[in-house]
């Protein structure tokens, strides 16, 4: 538990992204500059924060499923940064793009709740 509580604030990070990204998204295109840049800092940051609190619970046992889950999560967070940056390039198909960034996220929230829950439970 002591170890989820490190966290808190990269989940605070991904909160504030998926807010943003909505809003951005409401928003429609041609995208609000300060807006879709707001979304693509606070992901990085929120990445940046979240790796580097991984590196800090290095020092504890934990089971292998949870380094396949946090795998996951990172193959997530790849693509949802790919397809972010394809989005407002608007190179690929706009449509195919969105369900690709949409799938990552829903797939890396998938990720997040069971790592919370691994970790949480210290297994
Ligand atoms: C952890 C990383 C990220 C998360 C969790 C995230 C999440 C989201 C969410 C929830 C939406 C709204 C989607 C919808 O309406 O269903 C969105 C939209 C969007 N995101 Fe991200 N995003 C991430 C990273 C990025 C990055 C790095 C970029 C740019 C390089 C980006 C570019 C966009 C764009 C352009 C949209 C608007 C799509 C539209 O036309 O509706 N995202 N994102």
């Amino acid at each position: 538990m002591e170890t989820l509580s490190k966290f808190t604030a990269p989940g605070a990070g991904l909160a504030l992204t998926l807010a943003v990204g909505f809003w951005l998204s409401q928003l429609g295109k041609p995208y609000n500059g300060i807006l879709f840049n707001v979304h693509k800092l606070i992901a990085l940051g929120t990445v940046i924060f979240a790796i580097l609190q991984i590196s800090k619970t290095m020092n504890i046992a934990v089971s292998p499923l949870l380094i396949v889950v946090s795998i996951a999560a990172g193959l997530c967070v790849v693509a949802l940064f790919a397809s972010g940056a394809l989005l407002s390039i608007g190179k690929l198909d706009y449509a195919l793009t969105l369900v690709i960034h949409r799938i990552a996220l829903a797939a890396l929230l998938v990720m997040v709740v069971l790592a919370s829950y691994l970790l949480g439970r210290n297994i």
